[in-house]
């Protein structure tokens, strides 16, 4: 999604705005700008369409002075990703940068165009500046211009605008996307994220829904959505991160993979105690669960999946039904919500706005609100009743990895912890399916370091065009993240399906041409998997079959069409089986030279609904 950025400084504003966004290029784009109220007044900008070289080149050769700045990565929205189209748009006195969708800007751009004043871009966001240049036209001062700007606008924004002729002010509004305000010495910033102020300042204060804000040197006055002035908490940023460290590994991606193992460690230690050999679950201790008559769950893309899995553990040990929904859907078919529901909302970044407004919705309805968060200060965790961080570390590279696994093992602590309260899972069994938890990060670490296997059936997917992943039961949602993986990061397409599902249609998609990876752990479900798998050889399809030792020799695959996993308890096979689907897409996507980290078109936080 788009990032902003801004800052009344000592310094040249330019060379900071730069490597201020670079520190947000993880969250994808696809042009970038950044305007400056120079030494005498005036409103400069320069703007580049693809990535923030392009635009440091054009700063090279066209230098910009200032030391106010705003600047901007583009996520394209409304308006094909173009240096026209790119932030910051300018418009008489103002220049404004924007994060978000104006809904109503057809309308205003007709009666904007019928007072004279015509846009020149394709944007939504060049309404803005418009709309504003136009008060101050008629003789507005710039904030009391900007103020009605903003009553004119529906839809969601966090917007950034500077000032003809005013070196010390930055006016800043947030209405459904994060805008965080950054203090320095005798400086002050404006960040869409956190991260990116994260080199300036560690204290920060993150604007709320409706709030805006005048910011000069000598700090930020903020007004609330009836304008009345307030004063927002300041927080002080313990994240300390090297945007360039990939720690040897070629990406980002490859390196959050093999973060796992640590990353769960920490995961599950926070929420899992043990000294006195009986175990103990240190989270939702506030909610007993024998008095919850159902559990939602609501996400989008990798979160979903992990509420999927969720789904099976809760109502297989917890006895509770339970409703997962993408978050998309959720609200807009208004689901009746009764009293004794606890809804769970899972957001690796927090800001998701189909997830922030599906919980939105439940406010109010529901008896509690819980979040799984990786980014504890985001939108999501700040309105929820209560935040359980997976503690995974910040995620850089778009494809969610280690976040997944993160999800995973916090939410299987929340169904061991309801199972318990519901007396529905022995003590052994407690004690066994915990004992497997500790040894995961081990058995994921060993699994890790012999990988090599998968690149030749990676080398073999990337000369395809479609593939299908199956799994039954838990593996189920493990073929949809598998596809979802591959598709996001090799744009070749590919589908996941319920393996008992294929014979209803699918199925008419196979030939040779067609891969197919069954997920089939040696389990319960592991004859009807064999089954499925040989209806699709019947049909030439090329099939790799991901299992444990005992079902490969059961199934009497050769090596070079399958993928050997540990040993696995039933309960936990999502966890170890997310690795290989997680490397088959990393390793395709190498062979396909594709932009893994930052895939075209994608955006590692989805600010927009
Ligand atoms: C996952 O690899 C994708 N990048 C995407 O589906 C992501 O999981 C989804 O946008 C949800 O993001 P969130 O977890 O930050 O809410």
């Amino acid at each position: 999604m788009c990032g902003i950025i801004g800052i009344l400084g000592k310094h040249e504003a330019a060379p900071i705005l730069v490597e201020a966004l670079k520190r947000l290029e993880y969250r994808g784009y696809d042009s970038s700008g950044i305007a400056t109220v120079k030494d005498d007044g005036s409103l400069d900008r320069r703007r580049a369409v693809g990535k923030l070289v392009e635009l440091q080149d054009k700063l090279v050769f066209e230098p910009l002075k200032g030391k106010a700045g705003i600047g901007h990565t583009r996520w394209a929205t409304h308006g094909e990703p173009n240096e026209k189209n790119a932030h910051p748009h300018t418009r008489g006195a103002v220049s404004v940068v924007h994060n978000g969708i104006i809904e109503n800007f057809l309308t205003l751009r007709e009666e904007l165009k019928c007072e004279g004043y015509k846009a020149v871009t394709d944007t939504d966001s060049e309404t803005i500046a418009i709309l504003c240049s136009k008060f101050i036209d008629e003789g507005d001062e710039p904030l009391v211009a900007a103020r009605k700007t903003l009553l004119k606008l529906s839809g969601s924004f966090a917007i950034a605008m500077l000032f003809e002729g005013q070196k010390n002010l930055i006016f800043a509004a947030r209405s459904g996307s994060p805008l965080a305000v950054g203090y320095g010495k005798n400086e002050i910033y404006l960040g869409s994220d956190a991260l990116a102020l994260l080199p300036l300042t560690k204290k920060v204060a993150y604007l709320e829904e409706g709030d805006h804000a005048v910011l000069t040197r000598e700090g930020a006055e903020i007004y609330d959505i009836k304008g009345n002035s307030v004063s927002r908490q300041i927080t002080y940023l313990n994240q300390s991160i090297n945007f360039h460290d990939k720690s040897g590994f070629s990406h980002f991606m490859e390196k959050e993979i093999h973060e796992q193992p640590i990353a769960l460690e920490r995961a599950i230690s926070s929420y899992l105690s043990d000294s006195t050999g009986k175990p103990t679950f240190n989270l939702l201790k506030k909610i007993n669960f024998t008095e919850v008559s159902r559990i939602i769950l609501v996400a989008c893309g990798t979160a979903y999946y992990a509420c999927y899995v969720a789904k099976y553990w809760i109502e297989k040990l917890a006895k509770i039904p339970v409703e997962i929904d993408i978050a998309s859907e959720f609200r807009y078919r208004e689901p009746p919500i009764e009293h004794a529901t606890v809804a769970i909302f899972v957001s690796q970044s927090g800001e998701t706005a189909d997830t922030l407004a599906a919980l939105r919705y439940c406010s109010g309805r529901a008896e509690k609100i819980i979040s799984i968060v990786n980014v504890s200060t985001s939108s999501i965790a700040r309105e929820s009743d209560e935040v359980l961080e997976i503690h995974a570390g910040p995620e850089i590279g778009v494809a969610s990895t280690k976040a997944f696994t993160c999800q995973l093992a916090v939410l299987l602590l929340a169904t061991l912890k309801a199972a318990k309260d519901r007396a529905e899972i022995s003590s052994t069994d407690i004690s066994k399916t915990v004992n497997n938890l500790k040894n995961l990060p081990a058995i994921l670490n060993q699994y890790l370091g012999n990988v090599n296997s998968l690149k030749d059936i990676s080398y073999k997917l990337s000369t395809t065009s479609d593939v299908l992943f199956l799994g039954r039961g838990l593996m189920y949602p493990l073929a949809l993240e598998g596809a979802l993986k591959l598709k996001e990061i090799s744009y070749i397409h590919a589908e996941g399906y319920a393996s008992g599902e294929l014979k209803h249609g699918p199925i008419a998609l196979i030939d040779d041409s067609v891969p197919v990876i069954i997920l089939a752990p040696y389990d319960n479900l592991f004859e009807k998997s064999i089954s499925n798998m040989q209806e699709v050889i019947a049909r030439k399809a090329n099939v790799i079959v991901i299992s444990d030792n005992d079902g490969l020799r059961e199934a009497g695959l050769k090596s070079e069409t399958s993928i050997e996993m540990p040993k696995a308890d039933p309960l936990l096979a999502p966890l170890i089986y997310a690795l290989p689907i997680q490397l088959l897409a990393y390793f395709t996507a190498v062979f396909k030279g594709t932009d893994v980290d930052q895939p075209r078109n994608l955006a590692k936080s989805v600010t927009v609904e």
